[in-house]
C-alpha cells in the first residue's frame, strides 16, 4: 500500500488567507453549492443510516472525512451539515447521540494551523487534520462512516504526458486546458480523470466502514458539452490569451506558453456514471446537478477567483514574477468577454452532486 505515493509531485498550492486573491474569501460560489447540497445530505443520512447497526454504537465515535478540505470556510459549514443531519437522526429516534470526530484532509502543504484558527469555539466535534493525497490512502480501513468532498475532485493528479510532448497528436499547443475541442487532447485527459477517479474510489472504499456514505461535489458539465462552449471554458481562454500577449512582448518564453497545461478535468454527467459504475465500489444514491444560480459578480471578483484557483499552477510554471502582470492584464481584457459571459447560452457549466453508499464488503 502506498500512503504517501505521488502527493509531493501532486501540490498546486490555492492561494491562502492572505493574498489579495483569496481563495476563502471569494468561495461564495463553492458556498451556494455547499448550501444547496444539505437537503440531500439530510435525505441520505435519514435514509440510508441504520443507526441500529452496530457500527452506530454510541461507543464508538462518528468519523467525518472532508477531502481537499483548504482552510475553511466550506469544509466548516460541510462539517456542520453532516453533523447536524447525523444528530437529527438519532434524536429523531431517541437514540443516545455518538461522539463526533472530523477529519479535514488536505495536501501537506494546506496551512491546517489557518484553518484550526476558524474552528468553531463551542464546537460539537474532535478535530483532526491528515495530510496526503486523496488519490492515496489517508485513514485506517472501514473507519470512516461520511467522507464529503467539494470542489477538489476537478483536481488532477498530474497533466497527462501526452499533452506536454511536441510529438504527440495530443499535444495540446494552443490551449491550456481541456477544451474539449480536440479529440486527442480530450482522450488523454479523460483517461488520466479516469484513473484518478477509480484510484479515489478503490481507497475510500477500504478506509468506508460498512453503510458508510460518500457525498462529491464536482465542477461537471451537462452531457454534450464541451468546455470551451461554456463561461468557465472563455475564462481559461482570456488567461491562455494573456499569456500569448506576454510572449509576444518578450515577458516569457513562447515555447513555455505551449507547455502550460492545467491539471484540471471538467467531467459531464454522463461520463462520472460511467466511472462510478464501472469502479463498482458504490451503489449511486443519487446523482445530478444541483441548481445553483449563475454567477454573477463584478469583474475584480471574476479576476481573483480565477486568481485564486489558477495562481498557484502559473507560479510553478513560470515563477512568481509575471503573475502581477498576468493577472492585470487578465482584469483588463475581462470587459472584452464581460458579454458573452453573461449570456445565457455560456452558463453551462454545472455543480454536480452525487451521493454514494459503500456496497456491501
Ligand atoms: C478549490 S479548493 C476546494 C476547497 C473546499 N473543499 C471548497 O469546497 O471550497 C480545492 C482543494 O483541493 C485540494 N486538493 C486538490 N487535489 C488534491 C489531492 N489530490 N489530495 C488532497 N487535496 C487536494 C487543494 O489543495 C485545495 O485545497
Amino acid at each position: 500500500m502506498d500512503m504517501v505515493g505521488n502527493d509531493l509531485l501532486e501540490v498546486h498550492p490555492m492561494n491562502g488567507r492572505e493574498a489579495p486573491s483569496s481563495y476563502s474569501q471569494n468561495s461564495l460560489y463553492q458556498k451556494r453549492a455547499v448550501d444547496a447540497v444539505k437537503e440531500r445530505i439530510y435525505e441520505a443520512i435519514s435514509n440510508e443510516f441504520d443507526i441500529k447497526n452496530k457500527i452506530f454504537d454510541p461507543s464508538t465515535p462518528f468519523r467525518v472525512a472532508d477531502l481537499g478540505c483548504f482552510i475553511g470556510p466550506i469544509t466548516l459549514f460541510a462539517a456542520e451539515n453532516i453533523i447536524g443531519a447525523v444528530e437529527s437522526k438519532y434524536n429523531a429516534k431517541q437514540q443516545e447521540l455518538p461522539e463526533f470526530q472530523v477529519l479535514f484532509s488536505d495536501h501537506f502543504h494546506n496551512d491546517f494551523n489557518a484553518l484550526f484558527k476558524s474552528l468553531p469555539p463551542s464546537g460539537n466535534y474532535f478535530a483532526a487534520g491528515v495530510p496526503g493525497s486523496f488519490h492515496n490512502r489517508l485513514f485506517p480501513k472501514s473507519t470512516i462512516n461520511f467522507v464529503h468532498t467539494s470542489n477538489a475532485l476537478n483536481w488532477l493528479s498530474k497533466v497527462p504526458e501526452e499533452i506536454k510532448d511536441r510529438n504527440s497528436p495530443a499535444w495540446n499547443k494552443d490551449r491550456i486546458y481541456c477544451s474539449g475541442d480536440n479529440k486527442e487532447v480530450a482522450g488523454a485527459y479523460y483517461a488520466q480523470f479516469k484513473s484518478d477517479i477509480n484510484d479515489f474510489l478503490n481507497a475510500r472504499a477500504q478506509e468506508i466502514a460498512e453503510g458508510g456514505l460518500l457525498c462529491i461535489i464536482i465542477d461537471g458539465l451537462p452531457n454534450g458539452v464541451k468546455l470551451c462552449e461554456t463561461g468557465l471554458g472563455m475564462l481559461q481562454d482570456l488567461l491562455g490569451s494573456c499569456l500569448k500577449d506576454l510572449a509576444k512582448e518578450g515577458v516569457i518564453d513562447q515555447e513555455r506558453v505551449e507547455s502550460i497545461n492545467f491539471p484540471t478535468y471538467i467531467p459531464t454527467i454522463g461520463e462520472l456514471e460511467d466511472l462510478i459504475e464501472q469502479n463498482n465500489n458504490f451503489c449511486i444514491l443519487s446523482l445530478g446537478a444541483l441548481h445553483t444560480l449563475p454567477l454573477l459578480a463584478s469583474k475584480e471578483t471574476i479576476a481573483a477567483i480565477v486568481g485564486a484557483v489558477a495562481e498557484g499552477v502559473m507560479k510553478e510554471h513560470f515563477g512568481d514574477e509575471i503573475i502581477k502582470k498576468l493577472f492585470d492584464l487578465f482584469l483588463n481584457k475581462l470587459p472584452g468577454i464581460r458579454h458573452s459571459l453573461e449570456d445565457e447560452k455560456y452558463q453551462k457549466n454545472i455543480e454536480i452532486c452525487i451521493m454514494l453508499k459503500l456496497k456491501s464488503k
